[in-house]
C-alpha cells in the first residue's frame, strides 16, 4: 500500500511546489514508484518544477470524473517511475467531489509507493481537499520565527481535521541567517511544535531549474537544495539521515 503525502503551508510561496517536485524526483531516482498530483487548481505549476512542461498531462479531474484511467498519467522523461497528474484549470476546489478524489487516491495507493499532493496557498477548500486523505502532512515554511509560527497554525488546522502525522520542512535557509539568528534544530521544533523532516538551503538553482523546466536533481552535484531533497527522500523511506543546518 502506497503512502499518501500532502505538501502544504497555509502561507503562499514558501516553496511547496519546488520541494514536492525535488523530493518526488529523489524517491523516483531511488527506484520508488511515485505519483505527483498538482492540487493547485487554477494556478498549477508543479509540471514546471518537475521538468514536465512539455507533456500534455492529464488532470486529476480527468481521472476522478472524466473517465480516464490512472495508467494514463504522464510519465517523467528522465525518471520513468515518476508519474504526474496536473490540476484542472477551471474547477474550484469546492466543486470537486471529495469522494471521487478519495476513490482515485485509493486506486493510486495500490500502484504507487508514494503519492505526493501539492497544495495551493491558503487554508480553505483546496488545503482541506489536499490534506483530507493524507497519511502524512509535510508543512513547508521559511526560516524566520513568524513563518514557523504560521506553519504551526496550519498544523493546528490539520489536527482539527484529525491529521496528526505532521512534519516540518524549513526551506530557504541561509548560513548567514542561521548564524545571525543563532538558530538550532531544537528552537525550530519548539517554535513549531512539530518534528522536523528536513532543512533546505536557499539555492539559486531552484529558480534556475524551473526557468529551464529541468528537474532540480539534474543539478545535483552543484546544488545544495537538490542534495537536501535527496536526504529528505531517504528519511521518508525510513533511512537514518541526520538533520543539520550547516
Ligand atoms: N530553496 C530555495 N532556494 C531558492 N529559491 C527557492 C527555494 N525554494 C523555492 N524557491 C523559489 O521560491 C519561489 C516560490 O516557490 P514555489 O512556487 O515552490 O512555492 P509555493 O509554496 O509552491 O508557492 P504557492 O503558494 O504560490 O503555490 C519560486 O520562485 C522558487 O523558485
Ligand atoms: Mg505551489
Amino acid at each position: 500500500m502506497g503512502e499518501l503525502i500532502a505538501v502544504l503551508s497555509g502561507k503562499g510561496g514558501t516553496g511547496k511546489t519546488s520541494v514536492c517536485a525535488g523530493i518526488a524526483a529523489a524517491l523516483a531516482a531511488d527506484g520508488r514508484r511515485v505519483l505527483c498530483v498538482d492540487c493547485d487548481v487554477g494556478l498549477r505549476n508543479l509540471d514546471i518544477s518537475l521538468g514536465m512542461t512539455d507533456s500534455s498531462a492529464l488532470s486529476f479531474l480527468d481521472v476522478c470524473e472524466g473517465g480516464y484511467d490512472l495508467s494514463q498519467a504522464a510519465v517523467h522523461p528522465l525518471y520513468p517511475s515518476l508519474h504526474f497528474l496536473t490540476a484542472p484549470m477551471n474547477c474550484p476546489p469546492e466543486d470537486i467531489s471529495a469522494d471521487a478524489f478519495g476513490t482515485m487516491l485509493t486506486k493510486a495507493r495500490a500502484v504507487y509507493d508514494y503519492i505526493f499532493l501539492d497544495a495551493p496557498a491558503g487554508v480553505d477548500a483546496g488545503f482541506r481537499l489536499t490534506a483530507a486523505f493524507a497519511d502524512r502532512c509535510i508543512l513547508v515554511t521559511g526560516p524566520g520565527p513568524a513563518a514557523i509560527r504560521d506553519a504551526a497554525r496550519a498544523a493546528e488546522l490539520l489536527e482539527l481535521m484529525g491529521k496528526t502525522n505532521n512534519r516540518l520542512i524549513v526551506n530557504r535557509v541561509s548560513k548567514k541567517m542561521v548564524s545571525a539568528m543563532d538558530l538550532t534544530i531544537d528552537d525550530v521544533m519548539d517554535t513549531a511544535g512539530l518534528p522536523l523532516l528536513g532543512v533546505i538551503p536557499e539555492d539559486g538553482h531552484v529558480t534556475l531549474a524551473a526557468a529551464f523546466s529541468q528537474p532540480l536533481l539534474r543539478y545535483s552535484r552543484r546544488c545544495a537544495a537538490a542534495k537536501a531533497c535527496r536526504r529528505i527522500a531517504k528519511r521518508i523511506q525510513g533511512f537514518p539521515e541526520p538533520i543539520t543546518f550547516r
